[in-house]
């Protein structure tokens, strides 16, 4: 997609992740997992739906037999806060036992998505749980949740691209961009 397309105007000028930049390091996050999961049970888990493009290039840098798997959460509140109560809307379709998960979001904000999926998939039994996520906003951590695996730290920004929405659109933009206010003012 050329950065003149319509969808671009929606964002600012200057991108805050270009293509090229999410593509290198990409790679790089899968180098450092193909080392750390040797010999290991790995199941990659995309955290829908946010995180599929993430995953879709992530995968195909782990050089390692691999399983994939898909879930889908959303946690309830107004629009502005969650109340920290985590639905699943879609559940693994295997089970996670003696497995090693490597849960991919394409981002961390409050934390409390991926806190409550560690925890419940520790319940059921997986060896080991990690966490990779593109994008990591410090600033709206509302529980204690590192990622083992980042991408990139942001500041507290609306960004979308990449996977990333703004009312399920700008999804498909291959950029990382922050929405200009006038788009959620409207
Ligand atoms: C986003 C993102 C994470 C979660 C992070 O999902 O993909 O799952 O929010 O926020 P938290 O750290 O505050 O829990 P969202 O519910 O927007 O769904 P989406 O992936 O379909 O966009």
């Amino acid at each position: 997609m050329d950065t003149t397309s319509k969808l671009y105007q929606d964002i600012e000028n200057e991108l805050l992740i270009p293509r090229e930049k999410i593509a290198e390091r990409v790679r790089t996050l899968g180098e450092q997992i193909t080392q750390d999961y040797q010999d290991r049970n790995l199941v990659v888990v995309s955290i829908l739906n946010g995180s599929v493009l993430f995953f879709a290039d992530l995968i195909r840098e782990i050089d390692l037999p691999l399983t994939i798997d898909f879930m889908q959460a959303s946690s309830y509140g107004d629009s502005t806060r969650s109340s920290g109560f985590v639905h699943i809307k879609k559940d693994l379709d295997r089970s996670v036992e003696g497995k090693d998960i490597l849960l991919v979001e394409d981002i961390v904000d409050s934390g409390r998505t991926l806190s409550y999926l560690k925890t419940m998939l520790k319940k059921r039994g997986a060896s080991s749980i990690r966490i990779a996520t593109l994008l990591d906003k410090p600033e709206g951590r509302q529980v204690d949740m590192e990622a083992d695996y980042v991408g990139f730290i942001i500041p507290n920004a609306f960004v979308v691209g990449y996977g990333l929405d703004y009312s399920e659109r700008y999804r498909n933009i291959p950029d990382i961009g922050i929405l200009r206010p006038r788009v959620y003012q409207e």
